[in-house]
């Protein structure tokens, strides 16, 4: 079994997730780690992010400890993904790892829950389930702010705002795989509903798509 959910940046992706994964007893994979860990590899010794020579030596190097890296969860690293993501080759190298996750998903789990943008439309095309999180973008970067302040870090709504357009932007215009729900995606727009109404409502199309 497996649960393709994506959308954009602090759509609920992340919540709605871990908790589906808890449910169903999934293992879940978030691949925005993915591209912020290669993000982070190249930035942290000063390297260009947009550079495809130089990002997708990172991603063919990356390793199970580069997805520890607590900068990880950074604006900064962020942007660097964002601009990796961008780059052709580096997404051809991490696609094999993601859909291997999701075939054989690890500790002998009978599905997997997969975070991403592109996990519907291209990793897992078949995908009996797939949902579509989306949100305004004042509500997004609000929600952004509230995470980084939880984390300690000083954030100011403007910048982050600003920051999200731009890598709105980038993520939903690159030529490759860019961000889009797929045709046959439930599309929830979270502004309004709180992390249980979206719980419940994604239970509810997964009980439609496996009912028969
Ligand atoms: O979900 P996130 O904020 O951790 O993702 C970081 C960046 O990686 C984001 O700009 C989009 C990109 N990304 C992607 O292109 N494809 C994915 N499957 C996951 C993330």
């Amino acid at each position: 079994m497996i649960i393709a959910v994506d959308g954009p940046a602090a759509s609920g992706k992340g919540e709605l997730t871990q908790r589906l994964a808890k449910h169903f007893n999934y293992a879940r994979l978030d691949t925005g780690k993915l591209y912020r860990a290669v993000g982070w590899r190249v930035i942290s010794v000063g390297g260009d992010p947009s550079d495809e020579t130089t990002a997708t030596r990172a991603a063919k190097g990356l390793t199970a400890n580069d997805l520890e890296a607590p900068e990880l969860r950074s604006e900064i690293v962020a942007e660097a993904a964002s601009k990796v993501a961008a780059i052709a080759a580096v997404r051809a190298v991490l696609v094999e790892f993601q859909r291997a996750f999701a075939a054989n998903p690890p500790d002998g789990k009978s599905g997997a829950v997969i975070d991403g943008r592109d996990i519907g439309t291209t990793i897992c095309p078949d995908a009996p389930c797939k949902i579509f999180l989306t949100a305004d973008i004042e509500v997004r970067a609000e929600r952004r702010v509230n995470q980084l302040h939880e984390q300690g870090t000083v954030a100011i709504y403007g910048r982050v705002l600003k920051d999200m357009k731009e890598r709105d932007s980038r993520d939903t215009t690159r030529s490759v795989a860019p961000l889009e729900p797929a045709e046959d995606a439930l599309v929830l727009d979270t502004s309004k509903m709180n992390a249980d109404a979206v719980f419940t409502a994604a239970l509810e199309f997964i009980a439609s798509r496996t009912s028969d």
